[in-house]
């Protein structure tokens, strides 16, 4: 199979894509800039895509770049960002950072790459307290690290249940990895990225997997009513729609 895992620098995408690769799939890791994608190609890496996630022009050219190879059988959204208190961070697209980053930019890739067999969104049990807010997506009334990451989060799930709908023939499902000592969580973790990239990787290359799902330890689980609402799926896809200036196909 071949396969391309967002956010493959670092913790459990670096793990996704080395247990793929461990297995004989041909794995394309994606990296934020060049000076990263060189340090993963120095140490072994095949092919490295480079994509910042909060720019749309370098989330279309990493697109791009991915178009111009070979169709990919499966596409891990893994890359993900949890903001820093403080001010509400805003990117150069003028787009809150947060939901840029870990729900637009998917949508965007999803978008604009040719539909794979089996998509993976890794998400977050955080979702289990996000509220989609369709009227204040970015957070512009009022902004706190948490609830910008726990709806973003949502919002990237609301995002992996509509495609399974729109698509019936992909494999599409979420996934919360655990709590996992990475950069993000940091050392008080309990578990490694082994195991953060455990579900993922199963939901890569089981046989048969379902679709529309949300999965952490291999079982189904349910976390939050608002993401299987297909309204509200619908009015996400529109807004991602606006926001980036591409429908999905
Ligand atoms: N760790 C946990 O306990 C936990 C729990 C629930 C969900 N998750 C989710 O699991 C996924 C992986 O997280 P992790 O714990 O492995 O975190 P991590 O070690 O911080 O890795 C995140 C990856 O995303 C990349 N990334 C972040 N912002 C980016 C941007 N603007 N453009 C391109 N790449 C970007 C990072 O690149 P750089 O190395 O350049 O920063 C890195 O490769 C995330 O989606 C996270 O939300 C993690």
């Amino acid at each position: 199979m071949r396969v391309v895992v967002t956010g493959s620098s670092d913790g459990i995408g670096a793990e996704i894509a080395r247990v793929l690769d461990g297995r004989g799939h041909e794995v394309v890791r994606h990296a934020r800039d060049e000076a990263k994608a060189a340090r993963l190609r120095d140490a072994g890496a095949g092919e490295v895509v480079v994509g910042d996630l909060a720019s749309l022009a370098s989330t279309r050219a990493m697109a791009a770049s991915l178009c111009a190879g070979a169709p990919f059988d499966v596409v891990v959204h893994n890359a993900g960002w949890l903001p820093p208190e403080g001010p509400r961070p805003v990117t150069a697209d003028g787009l809150e950072r947060t939901f840029q980053v870990n729900a637009l930019s998917a949508y965007l890739l999803t978008a604009l790459l040719p539909l794979p067999s089996r998509l993976v969104y890794v998400s977050s049990d955080s979702i289990a307290r996000g509220r989609i807010d369709l009227d204040d997506l970015q957070h512009e009334t009022q902004w706190t690290a948490d609830s910008a990451y726990a709806d973003s989060k949502l919002a990237m799930t609301a995002i992996a249940f509509a495609v399974a709908r729109r698509y019936p023939a992909v494999r599409c499902n979420a996934v919360h990895p655990g709590w996992i000592r990475t950069k993000m969580s940091g050392v008080a973790a309990p578990l490694d990225v082994s195991a953060g990239a455990d579900t993922p990787v199963w939901l890569s290359t089981r046989d048969d997997p379902p679709t529309g799902m949300f999965f952490h330890d291999r079982r189904v689980v349910r976390l939050n009513e608002q993401a299987y609402d297909t309204a509200v799926q619908d009015a996400l896809l529109a807004a991602c729609a606006t926001l980036t200036g591409t429908p999905l196909p």
